[in-house]
């Protein structure tokens, strides 16, 4: 049996679609069902339903084989024992600064900066020769500059629809983000067979929509 973690909503969504074209299709929809773990169409396959922000974990110790995850949170969560053998690309996005219009983050004066992306963030200005005080917060960043609590904010940014309703726009970008797929590395070699036979029919559904 595989088993693979991944997040209700965008991740589910698109990954749903993706497994489909590989004729899986989960027994339940998460919507509807409490359930946590579901089963799918094909008897070796289960799924289990988790934060985005879960996934990692689930992956690297084991209790998951396989998870998709957005490689935004792969570069905080900086995992040392996983394998990120596929690109999905779905749930696209850019990681980005934004602030208020005219605002500059340029070198000076330290920035104060919220984000849920205390990495990524850091690694960032650091990489600029900003100095930035990096304040965590798990949501809704868009407020932060709004209130005075920071002078911009690293988040997600995919229509901008979000910046823009707040009053602020996006700035620099920090990376392009799409979700991957991980993997167990125990998992490679006790499941060998099973796991690379589920990653090369992933990957020919990939090639064959491009
Ligand atoms: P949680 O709800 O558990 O706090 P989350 O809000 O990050 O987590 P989602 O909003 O489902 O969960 O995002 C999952 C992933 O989708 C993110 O890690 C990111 O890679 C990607 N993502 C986030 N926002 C967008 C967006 N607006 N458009 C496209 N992809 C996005
Ligand atoms: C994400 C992210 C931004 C928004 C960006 O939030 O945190 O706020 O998407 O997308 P946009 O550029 O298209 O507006 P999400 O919709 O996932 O809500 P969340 O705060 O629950 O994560």
């Amino acid at each position: 049996m595989l088993t693979l973690a991944l997040s209700k909503g965008r991740i589910y969504d698109e990954a749903v679609k993706l497994l489909g074209r590989i004729g899986i299709e989960p027994a339940e929809d998460p919507d509807k069902s409490r359930k946590l773990i579901l089963p799918t169409t094909r008897d070796g396959l289960q799924l289990l339903i988790i934060r985005a922000t879960d996934v990692p974990t689930y992956v690297e110790y084991g209790a998951a084989d396989l998870g998709i995850a957005g490689k935004d949170v792969l570069v905080e969560y900086d995992a040392t024992g996983l394998y990120e053998p596929l690109d999905l690309g779905i749930a696209r996005c850019r990681l980005m600064t934004a602030g208020k219009p005219g605002m500059r983050l340029s070198q000076g004066a330290r920035l104060r900066v919220a984000t849920k992306y205390v990495k990524a963030a850091q690694r960032y200005f650091a990489a600029q020769g900003i100095q930035a005080e990096i304040i965590k917060l798990y949501g809704s960043m868009e407020l932060a500059p709004l209130v005075g609590l920071a002078d911009c904010i690293v988040d997600v940014v995919d229509t901008g629809n979000t910046l823009r309703a707040n009053g602020l726009e996006p700035k620099d970008l920090i990376m392009e983000v799409s979700s991957r797929l991980i993997l167990n590395k125990a998992a490679m070699k006790m499941k060998h067979e099973a796991v690379t036979g589920f990653i090369d029919e992933l990957k020919q559904a990939l090639d064959r929509s491009e």
